[in-house]
This record gives C-alpha cells, structure tokens and sequence, in this order.
C-alpha cells in the first residue's frame, strides 16, 4: 500500500467541469488579482493535491506556527511557508469574505475565498526559513523582495497553468494508482534538481536493494544560474534509465517546484511532497537542498529525529565517493581508505567540464549520461 496521504486526506481542489463553467461564465464578477508563474505552481500543487493537507494559501496563525514549530497548528508537520504575497496596493478592493479570481497573463487559474488578509514580516519569514539573513543566499533575497501583505484562503483551480513538461508529469492520485498496479509495497523517492552523477546512482541503488521500487522525481522550475536546465535533467535521467536500470524498477516523473534552497527545513517539505506520491521511503544525502555552506553536511537528516510522526521513512546516507582501492563506488561507512584514493563528486567541476564540451570521467558520470546533457548547446541556467 502506497504511504497515506499527509494529514489524512489526498486534497483534490479542482472545479468540476460544471462549477468551473459556471465561474468562467461569471468571471466578469470577481475581482482578479494576477499571480506570477511561480505562484502558479504551488497553486496547481495545492489544488492536485502535492502539497496535502494544505487547502489553500496559509493562514497567519499556521504560518507563524510553520515558523516557529515546524508544524501546522493542527499539529502535522510542516516546515515551509506556503504564502500568497501582494503588495499593498495591489489589494486595495479586496477584503476578507470576498472571492477573488487569481490569474496568470490574463488567464482565470483559481477561484479564492478570501478568508484572512495579513501583514507578512518578510524579514522574520526569511531568518527563519534560511537560518540567515545573508544577502548571498537566494532564499532570502527572494523573501525579502516579497509583498508586504498575504491572502490566505482555500483555493478552486479553474484551469491549468500552461506545462512544457506535461508529458512527464504524474500527480499524487496516478502515481499512487501506478504503484498500486506495479504492486510496489515499497516505494523510495528521490528528490533532485541535477543530471545524475554516479553519486547519486550509487543513493538511488543502494536503496532500491531494499525496496519495491524507485521514483525519480526531478523538480523542474525557477533554479539557480549555473544549475541544469530542466530538459536536460530529463534527458539525462533517461539516458541513465535506459542503459543502467532494470525495466519496471524506476519510474520517472516531474514535478514542478521552485527549490528553496531552505536545506534542512526543506528536505522535510521534500519528504511530504513524495510521501503525497505515495512514497512509504524517501532519500537524503549529503547537503540535501542546500546551497553553498549555508547549511552542515548532515543537518538535513539531523532535522528528521524531530518529526517521529512524519509518515514517510527517510533513508539517510553518506556521501558516496570513488575509491580507487574499491575499485568502485563507496562511503565511508563502507571504505576504509585514505583520501588520496578518494574522488569526491563535485557538482561544480562536473559543470565545468561539460560546459567546456567535455566528458567527465566515467568515475564520475555515465558516458551515455554525459553525452545527452552535451547534446545541448547550453546545458546550464543562465
Ligand atoms: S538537491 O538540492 O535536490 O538535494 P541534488 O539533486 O544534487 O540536490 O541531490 C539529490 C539527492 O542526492 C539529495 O538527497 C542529496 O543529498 C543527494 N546527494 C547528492 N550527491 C550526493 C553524494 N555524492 N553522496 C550522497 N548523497 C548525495
């Protein structure tokens, strides 16, 4: 049996054709109030179900709890602010009790009972999300570019923000149907934002050793320059699939999300949303989410102890290096070698490699694996 639902109950907020018409037909009605892409896509999360229990935008009383306690005020675990920010005067007509029609380029998304209008702290949002009030980290300078007031409130999906990746997205209800049909009782999820290394094959397969089966689930979004573009991360995967797993062990799926960057508190919002696939296992390794040194090596699995109640079983591992004395792929709770034998994964030499047009060593990366990511012309964000 796939894991339950966080909170319970897999949310589905999606207007049935009937409703849907009927707020289509009485748009003209509502005030409506423009939402970007990125606010689109926890939107859609939400009303699919990615983001169970959450019915809408957060309440000020669950988001200060979010902050302060890392859970919900209801008590089930949650680590992330999901908030929906405008400035001031973008919300001058609009009161609690109304409901308004949230859009992206002119186009009705979502229907929104406006149920509390508050004032954010984006300072406090920021320092205790990221643990820092660097300027360098991108979390924060996202946080504090935010508006200044928040709309919380259930939400309708009326229509669908447009995808490019449609054809390898999964929602939460089919891929729990697929892993029902594989008769996968245990499933690992495997979050990620990069083309795999051999490192994160040896996470991925060190834990298929132990259950039903994989889901690679790639976040495609806003990521940082410099990182993957998210056709790229595709084609990468698939190349690795086709050449390195057994047929029907590993299932790939998208979905869209915009890293963080949060490390510790966002490996757990990472668990949930996998857990909400249906997944009963979950990956962390090394710096999980993070972003430069921000966050310790290892706080992304440290942060788990306090979450008994999660729902979702973390596998934790640590880095996975080659060992030249090996012969192969290891850790160090499995090598006992010195450094000097020792090639660490390096996500930023591997970058430098490919983006001069050359092959990483295949200590690193699989030949197939590279040569799908060279195939582009700019692999990369910029
Ligand atoms: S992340 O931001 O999505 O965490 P990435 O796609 O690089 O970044 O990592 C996906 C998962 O693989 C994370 O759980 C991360 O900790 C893990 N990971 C990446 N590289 C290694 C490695 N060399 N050894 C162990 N775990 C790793």
């Amino acid at each position: 049996m796939p894991a339950k639902p966080h909170g319970g109950r897999l949310v589905r907020r999606v207007a049935t054709p009937s409703r849907r018409q009927r707020i289509l037909d009485s748009a003209h009605e509502f005030k409506k109030l423009p939402i970007d892409e990125e606010k689109a896509v926890d939107l859609e999360n939400i009303a699919m179900g990615v983001y169970s229990p959450l019915e809408g935008f957060m309440y000020s009383d669950d988001l200060e709890s979010v902050l302060v306690r890392m859970r919900l005020t209801n008590d089930v675990p949650w680590t992330l602010p999901i908030i929906l920010d405008f400035r001031e005067e973008q919300l001058a007509e609009v009161k609690e009790g109304d409901e308004v029609l949230l859009t992206l380029e002119d186009r009705p998304l979502a229907l929104m009972e406006v149920e509390e209008v508050y004032d954010l702290d984006n300072r406090e949002i920021a320092h205790l999300t990221f643990n820092t009030l660097s300027p360098e980290h991108p979390g924060v300078v996202k946080t504090m570019k935010q508006g200044e007031k928040a709309l919380a409130g259930r939400i309708l999906l009326v229509n669908r923000p447009p995808n490019p990746f449609e054809r390898y997205t999964l929602w939460p209800a089919e891929t729990r149907f697929l892993f029902r049909e594989r008769g996968w009782k245990t499933v690992v999820g495997f979050q990620t934002r990069n083309a795999p290394h051999l490192g994160h094959e040896a996470i991925q397969k060190t834990a298929l050793a132990i259950v039903d089966g994989l889901f690679i689930n790639p976040v495609i979004g806003k990521k940082k320059r410099g990182d993957f573009r998210d056709e790229v991360i595709l084609e990468a995967y698939k190349a690795l699939i086709s050449n390195y797993y057994p047929r029907d062990t590993a299932v790939l799926a998208v979905v869209r999300y915009n890293m963080r960057y949060a490390g510790p508190r966002e490996a757990i919002h990472h668990a949930i949303m996998r857990k909400n696939f249906g997944c009963t296992h979950f990956i962390v390794g090394r710096d999980h989410a993070g972003v430069g040194n921000f966050y310790p090596p290892y706080a992304a699995q440290e942060i788990f102890k306090k979450f008994p109640d999660l729902g979702i079983q973390p596998l934790f591992f640590r880095e996975f290096f080659y060992c030249e004395k090996c012969g192969g792929l290891a850790n160090e709770k499995t090598c006992p070698h010195e450094e000097r034998y020792r090639t660490r994964f390096s996500g930023t030499r591997i970058r430098e490699l490919l983006s001069r047009g050359e092959v990483p060593p295949d200590r690193m990366m699989r030949p197939e694996v590279a040569q799908a990511i060279l195939n582009f012309d700019n692999p990369f964000v910029v």
